[in-house]
């Protein structure tokens, strides 16, 4: 499979910080990666890094096989970028911003309006095609800014936080849009926030912290390496019986490093094979005396992973090795 972005040993320093520390990812042509991280992590930097804006302290990024500084002109061919803050011309109509930034791509001007009505067409965005995208709403200016980054009919795509300040309904329709996208072979490399979004979207999940990588891998994979399934039993009397249900569950896990909590009138626990555990967990319960009001299994989320990652963002490679032992 042909590498379609490659970041190499990225570093980035502004003034005394260092943003960006010794970090490395490839994306696969047709694939996506989907680059999670606190605020403040770098991802943006990272972003912006791979697209050649931002100058590195060291390391490089090539996008298929070209230096993102030393060929920019040509890099920009074939790669769209959209930021976190919409760069759209608030004085111009969305028709007008497609148009400048097809003119910026040297189209004709007849070529630049035919691919900017084919946009407002695919985007849904006739009603406000006339209109200044000043009075635009914060979900309108984000079609207006992602269907721009299209208008050179980029190979790779790269977004930050696509979907940010979308309503439910919006930000399923641009995962609609870009799923077509990727379908038809582009490449894209976005930020988000909303997890459930990486889930959708991404083949692979980088997660990072501090400038650093955490985790690399399939939404699956990462979800995998949390221990399995969490297992919720609501207590009939958690004051009274909490501290027996964790020792009872905890004998019966034999010891093995299931984190078991109560609290919230809640029993917690993450365990593989969770549902063959159900009955002999029920059963090890009422032998201590513990009343159950009900039991669930919810597998694991990517929500999950990134708080499991992240909790001690302060150490992001420690977070990262406490997660990966418990996977074995
Ligand atoms: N131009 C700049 N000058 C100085 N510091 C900067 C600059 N841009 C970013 N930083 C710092 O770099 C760090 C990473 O910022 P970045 O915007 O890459 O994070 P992020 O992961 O995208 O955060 P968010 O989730 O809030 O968008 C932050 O501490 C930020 O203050
Ligand atoms: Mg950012």
């Amino acid at each position: 499979m042909t590498v379609a972005i490659e970041a190499e040993r990225l570093v980035k320093r502004f003034g005394e910080q260092t943003v960006l520390d010794d970090l490395s990812f490839t994306v696969d042509e047709g694939t996506v990666l989907g680059v999670l991280g606190p605020n403040g992590s770098g991802k943006t930097t990272a972003v912006k890094a791979v697209t050649g804006l931002y100058r590195l302290d060291s390391g490089q990024a090539r996008i298929f096989g070209r230096s993102v500084v030393q060929d920019a002109d040509e890099v920009k061919q074939f790669t769209g970028f959209s930021g976190q803050y919409a760069a759209v011309d608030e004085d111009l109509s969305t028709a007008e911003n497609l148009v400048l930034v097809g003119r910026l791509y040297g189209h004709s001007k007849a070529d630049a309006r035919r691919r900017a009505d084919q946009l407002i067409d695919a985007f849904d965005m006739g009603s406000y095609a006339r209109k200044r995208v000043g009075q635009h709403s914060g979900g309108m200016r984000r079609r207006v800014d992602l269907a721009c980054a299209l208008v050179g009919d980029p190979r790779v795509l790269v977004l930050d936080e696509p979907t940010t300040g979308l309503d439910p309904t919006s930000r399923q329709g641009l995962w609609e849009m870009i799923k077509e996208l990727v379908a038809g072979g582009m490449t894209l490399l976005l930020t988000t926030q909303y997890l459930e979004e990486a889930d959708v979207l991404a083949d692979h999940v980088l997660v990072i912290a501090e400038g650093r990588q955490v985790a690399l891998g399939t939404p699956d994979e990462l979800k995998g390496r949390l221990g399995g399934d969490r297992v919720q039993v609501e207590l009939a009397s958690p004051e009274q019986d909490g501290r027996a249900a964790v020792h009872a569950v905890q004998a019966l896990l034999n010891g093995s490093d299931a984190d078991v909590t109560a609290g919230d009138g809640h029993l917690t626990f993450r365990t593989p094979e969770a549902a063959r555990k159900l009955v002999p967990c029920v059963n090890a319960l009422t032998e201590a005396g513990v009343a159950i009001e009900g039991i669930s299994v919810q597998q694991p989320t990517l929500d999950d992973v990134f708080f499991a990652l992240t909790r001690d963002s302060g150490s992001p490679s420690a977070a990262g090795v406490a997660v990966a032992e418990r996977s074995e």
